[in-house]
């Protein structure tokens, strides 16, 4: 399996994933077996934006299995506060790591850091665009606790316009026979219309709803997510959201058996404390998973050589990306590429409709 670069779920097959499951088992059960696998890899670590999980399980991933790490967790203690752009810092960095994981806080930075870099690159999360390996922790998770991936009902709550996570793993799940999505949010923070056009294109069911109680009692998954502060313009804007979907012991009465409950983490207020000790909530064991299956992901993209030199492009023309949060709009020398689904145009970086 040759993963080169990995900027969203989707481009992981089937067959793939799987074998990324069966080995993430294994080096659970086996790590001694995996100690010495990336002996002599160096792996960096380019984190633009604040993480505990991502950041720390890659580093902790890298050296269970023998490699040594490099990189910044705050760019301020890097050039990029003189202004250094991200073609040259991806540039530079991949001529000292074997492999490079990067969080940025602008959608398409993954993609756009990817076009630049010599060695496998991995998208830690670019701004409030996709988080392909939050996905892949979100999917080894459910299939240990409900054993499959498909036929599930899934409800996802919270800010859906700005989680990056709930894009990358409806789009996983999609792909997936059967499920039905429900998406429980307020107006203002909706699923964007990338995910839902999507949805509908292949013709896969979902259901908008405003309220935990119209669904609760039907969903086998229930995905909850944080209200993502830091996506807001103002505090006023932020403070009318948040709080308003809670998950209490109350609604987990409702809800079945043998629901799992999921979150990216962290989580602010959106669960109640005495919901962690429930036996249904699976946050934690998501974040002790996401080691072990980011594990697999390093072993499986370390040994690709690395390329004498990337690809040229030609300075864009114009900036055809309207969202003001695209990458396109930071650096300005990205090349201009438009993907075509039918006669509809997308911003190739963060998918934005053109
Ligand atoms: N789930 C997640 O991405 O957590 P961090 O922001 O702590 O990395």
């Amino acid at each position: 399996m040759k993963i080169e670069h990995l900027i969203d779920f989707s481009s992981i097959t089937p067959e793939e994933w799987n074998i990324l499951c069966n080995l993430a088992d294994d080096i659970r059960h086996k790590p001694a077996k995996y100690a010495d696998a990336c002996r002599g890899k160096v792996m960096a670590t380019l984190f633009y934006e604040p993480s505990t999980r991502t950041q720390l399980s890659f580093q902790t991933a890298m050296q269970r299995l023998g490699g040594t790490v490099i990189g910044f967790a705050d760019p301020q203690n890097s050039s990029v506060s003189k202004g250094e752009s991200l073609r040259d810092t991806i540039k530079i960095v991949s001529g000292y790591a074997d492999i490079i994981v990067m969080r940025n806080p602008k959608e398409g930075a993954a993609y756009a850091a990817s076009l630049y870099s010599r060695v496998p690159f991995i998208n830690a999360g670019d701004g409030g665009h996709l988080h392909p390996t939050q996905t892949m922790a979100d999917m080894y998770t459910l299939r240990s606790t409900k054993g499959r991936t498909d036929h599930l009902k899934i409800g996802m709550c919270g800010d859906l316009l700005n989680g990056r996570t709930v894009h990358s793993l409806t789009r996983a799940l999609s792909a997936r026979p059967g499920n039905h999505f429900y998406f429980i949010s307020t107006p203002e923070l909706s699923m964007p219309e990338y995910i839902t056009d999507m949805l509908e294109e292949k013709q896969i069911s979902y259901s908008k709803v405003s309220t935990l109680d119209e669904c609760i009692n039907e969903l086998d998954v229930l995905y909850m997510t944080r209200i993502q502060k830091e996506r807001f313009a103002s505090e006023e804007e932020y403070r009318a959201q948040s709080g308003v979907y809670v998950l209490t012991k109350e609604k987990m009465d409702a809800a079945k058996s043998d629901l799992v409950v999921l979150h990216p983490l962290p989580k602010v207020d959106e669960i109640d404390y005495e919901v962690d000790d429930d036996p249904r909530a699976k946050y934690f064991l998501q974040a002790e998973n996401g080691m072990y299956i980011r594990m697999a992901l390093i072993l499986s993209m370390c040994d690709i050589p690395r390329k004498s030199v990337t690809q040229t492009y030609p300075l864009p023309k114009k900036q055809v990306c309207s969202n003001p949060r695209c990458i396109t709009r930071f650096e300005p020398y990205l090349p201009e590429i438009v993907d075509r689904v039918g006669d509809k145009q997308f911003c190739a970086y963060c998918e934005h409709k053109i």
